[in-house]
């Protein structure tokens, strides 16, 4: 009796169980159509491969990079056979007629049937690596029953990588392919030249890497501290190490778009060929990162140059596409050139935008002449579109709009979801960044497909890219980091259909993808556990409150057991609870847990609370609307490296606030943040007055001059006030005068950037 009692228990917990605790399919880019089963197939190394119908027997190399792929990761390979025994496991992998990236591949009983060809079948075991790795127990790989049906949703599926500004040897470029064809990606967009760097051997032109490859030195630090040093750098890829790398991509089904930078990005080459440019030069390769107004100056030999330089590119890279950069081109040099200028009237072009696109599309010309198409930044629309050119839109998606609605074909790329150099966390969890703020969920809900475009022109979305510029990322480790999970996210927006993706479930699948990634040591960005924070005033109460998130933590993605700690001299002293009230000063971290294990980094939060702490300021003068998020009573100083919403700030105007404190009392001190970077045109201001009042009426000027301390180009004006009373307090910065010649921006306004003011 008890035994049947058992039984019916037994069956109705693992019915229950069963329907409710489907096995996990954790694939990324989650495809396109799943059906779980129930069961399991056993794979290991009595499991056999059958191979039907290889006629071209391309699907035999896929099965030996798979077969090497377990050697590699398992120690042991799959025995491919006709001679079947009863009852045997199989790998049964059946040819389709033409080579697409489709695949199928039905996981049931005894056998593993898949259905595809080439790229599909290379697909297929993509998939099926995941569902081993994250099946695995011992050599014994238990996994779940399931039937995918799979195919892309775009057909251009991007990543981008700049090896001018930090270059990356031929053994990385190849693991960097084998990511993109991982990820069922399948396009290699190669920066190759730019102003620091000329990256590929040009047999007929080998000044080009003889000079046009190496720097005398890099930035260090943030742009924006303008400081180099003086090591030589650089390197090149000879054509036969090309050769091997396009083999090798082809090998892994990835496409690659070379992209050879014109007319501007040009000063490595110019520094070999100073003939090419408006003026004589000399010219250097730039140590400096940036927009540099010498670029090629489009004359007879200029154009012989980049044919020559072109058809040896060509002939390296079998692809349909050569890119042509077009982007940021200043048009300084050519204003000034009588060559441009004689160009201008004879070609009846009106000024040099049409100048730029005369270019263009004459390079156009010449790259279809050889069966090439042209594709460019999205500047190349401005002075109208080459014939056929197709547009990376990288400023936003308006150039892509543009495009799509005259019938060319686009790769959307814009900065706001596809910069991969940007900051994917807090910058101060965040090793040093260009800047911006593209964390993985923003990757992961972009629509490559803008709202604006009807069906018949979102037809020429060929799909997405996310672009690697690397000044900030000076080695292949640090590549990594910036690019993955982010390249998981975007392949998802690439690969599955929209009504299948699911944020929750792709952040449950990358967390336990990063272990599939041990296996390639990749250095990826745990970034999702570390928590992000606000400190917001509640118009009701007046009050601070803290908010802590974390993308896992208000996606309920998480394993059970997760929580926000708050820590203080690395102990835990409270779980977190929205929000937090902040009425006295307060410094503490705030950390990611998971069943009692901390996660992530610590979150550092620093709350100063003082006399101005959330009391009404205003200002004679509005803000810049570029600069005027920031707060300068939110107990909050700037952060380093900047974060541009953290400060206030005036063009050529002064700052006149005006505080009150809304009672009397006696003040001891005042400080004020200012910021100092005449790189980006800030300067400190020239004069700073303060004035205190009890009644708003008669004020008394503080007449101490303040003691100035700096930290990173953020200066500090402490003011000690002889215990003064006071309420209302009135602080004038005058703006720096204009910039002086020689400066950035010379003649120009200076800025001034204004931080947090303390009164205690
Ligand atoms: C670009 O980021 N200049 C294309
Ligand atoms: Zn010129």
């Amino acid at each position: 009796m008890k035994t049947i009692q058992f039984t019916i228990l037994f069956c109705i917990f693992m019915f229950i169980h069963k329907v409710n605790c489907k096995a996990q399919v954790n694939i990324i880019p989650y495809p396109a159509s799943v059906d779980i089963m129930h069961g399991a197939f056993k794979l290991d190394k009595s499991t056999s491969i059958v191979l039907i119908d290889d006629i071209l027997n391309i699907n035999q190399l896929e099965v030996e990079q798979f077969n090497l792929w377990i050697l590699q990761h398992y120690g042991f390979k799959l025995n491919q056979t006709n001679n079947l025994k009863d009852n045997q496991n199989i790998i049964q992998i059946r040819s389709e007629k033409t080579e697409t990236e489709k695949y199928e591949l039905n996981i049931q009983g005894n056998k593993i049937a898949i259905k595809a060809s080439g790229e599909g079948l290379k697909n297929a075991f993509e998939s099926l690596k995941q569902l081993m790795h994250a099946n695995k127990k011992e050599n014994v790989f238990s996994i779940p029953a399931c039937f995918i049906i799979d195919s892309a949703g775009f057909q251009w599926r991007g990543m981008h990588l700049d090896v001018s500004r930090h270059f990356y040897d031929k053994a990385f470029v190849k693991k960097y392919i084998d990511y993109i064809s991982m990820y069922k990606m399948n396009v290699f967009h190669w920066h190759l030249t730019d102003d620091q760097g000329w990256r590929i051997e040009i047999k007929k032109h080998p000044k080009l890497t003889e000079i046009g490859a190496w720097r005398k030195g890099s930035m260090i630090g943030h742009y924006n501290q303008h400081q180099f040093d003086t090591l030589r750098y650089g390197g090149f890829y000879t054509q036969d190490d090309i050769k091997e790398i396009v083999a090798y991509a082809k090998l892994k089904h990835v496409t690659i778009v070379p992209e050879i930078e014109m007319p501007g990005h040009a000063m490595a080459a110019l520094s070999a060929y100073p003939q090419l440019a408006c003026t004589s030069g000399p010219f250097e390769v730039e140590k400096q990162w940036g927009v540099f107004d010498d670029v090629f100056c489009p004359k007879p030999e200029t154009f012989q140059f980049l044919e020559d330089v072109l058809t040896e590119v060509m002939a390296l890279f079998p692809g349909e596409y050569i890119h042509v950069g077009g982007d940021e081109c200043p048009k300084e040099r050519w204003k000034n050139c009588s060559n441009c200028q004689n160009l201008i009237k004879k070609e009846a072009l009106k000024d040099e935008h049409e100048l730029q696109s005369y270019f263009i599309q004459r390079i156009e010309k010449f790259l279809n002449k050889n069966n090439k198409k042209l594709i460019g930044w999205d500047e190349i629309l401005e002075g109208g579109l080459a014939q056929n050119a197709a547009v990376m839109s990288w400023r936003g998606t308006e150039g892509g709009i543009a495009a799509a609605k005259q019938n060319h074909f686009v790769v959307m790329t814009p900065g706001t979801h596809c910069y991969f150099d940007h900051y994917q966390g807090h910058p101060t969890m965040e090793p040093l960044a260009i800047g911006g703020f593209t964390p993985l969920e923003k990757v992961y809900n972009f629509n490559p497909i803008p709202s604006e475009l009807n069906a018949l022109e979102s037809k020429y979305i060929l799909g997405a890219q996310a672009n690697v510029w690397t000044e900030y990322i000076n080695t292949s480790k640090e590549v990594e980091y910036f690019a993955i999970p982010r390249m998981a996210a975007l392949a998802e927006v690439l690969w599955t259909p929209i009504e299948n993706k699911n944020l929750t479930r792709f952040l449950n699948n990358i967390q336990s993808h990063f272990s599939y990634l041990d296996l390639y040591q990749t250095n990826y960005a745990p970034s999702i556990y570390n928590i992000n924070y606000e400190i917001k005033k509640d118009s009701l109460s007046n009050q601070f409150n803290l908010k802590l998130s974390n993308v896992l933590f208000d996606n309920n993605a998480q394993m059970p057991g997760d929580s926000i700690v708050l820590l203080k001299d690395n102990n835990k002293i409270e779980f977190y609870k929205s929000p937090i009230v902040l009425n006295k000063s307060f410094q503490l971290n705030a950390q990611y847990q998971r069943n009692n294990k901390l996660l992530g980094k610590a979150c550092p939060i620093v709350f100063s609370f003082n006399k101005a702490t959330g009391k009404n300021i205003s200002f004679k003068e509005a803000p810049s609307k570029f600069y005027n998020k920031g707060n300068l009573t939110d107990g909050q100083k700037a952060h380093f490296p900047r974060i541009n919403n953290e400060w206030l700030a005036w063009s050529g105007q002064n700052m006149e606030a005006s505080l009150n404190l809304n009672d009397a009392s006696f003040i001891e001190s005042i400080d004020l943040g200012f910021l100092k970077n005449e790189q980006d045109w800030i300067y400190l201001p020239s004069q700073v007055e303060i004035f205190i009042s009890l009644d708003n009426i008669h004020f008394v000027k503080v007449d101490t001059q303040p003691s100035i301390s700096e930290i990173n180009g953020k200066y500090n004006y402490h003011y000690a006030v002889n215990k003064l009373k006071a309420q209302y307090i009135n602080i004038t910065a005058t703006c720096a005068p204009n910039i002086a010649t020689g400066k950035p921006g010379e003649g120009e306004s200076a800025w001034l950037f204004v931080d947090e003011i303390e009164i205690k």
